[in-house]
């Protein structure tokens, strides 16, 4: 597979409002997909606290709050804010035309 075929469609642009999320089949994983700031960011759709769907979250100042507890995680990074060393997996996303495009593979952890 090539790099370019990693890439998966989601939704067309201006199907996300600005600080809102979806969540999307990327593969064989859900995944959240929000616009943050102008810019769309996708991290993993599962909250590692009791598996809330993550893309059901608002999010402000770039960290998306879980829908359930208000855990918040930043969404360009996957990093949980009250503590930085548990995260969860971060996406690569494009634009390509008028469509949202997602990695397959996630990110490598920082
Ligand atoms: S399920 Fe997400 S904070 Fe509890």
């Amino acid at each position: 597979m090539s790099r370019d075929d990693d890439f998966v469609t989601v939704a067309k642009v201006g199907a996300i409002a600005e600080g809102r999320g979806g969540t999307f089949t990327v593969g064989d994983r859900l995944v959240a997909v929000f616009l943050s700031g102008g810019e769309y960011q996708a991290i993993d759709d599962l909250c590692p606290h009791m598996g809330a769907s993550l893309g059901a979250g608002e999010v402000f100042d770039g960290a998306v709050a879980c829908p359930w507890h208000a855990w918040r995680f930043s969404v360009c990074n996957g990093k949980w804010l009250d503590n930085p060393k548990l995260s969860v997996d971060c996406f690569e996303v494009r634009v390509a035309g008028d469509e949202i495009q997602v990695r397959r593979t996630p990110r490598p952890k920082s």
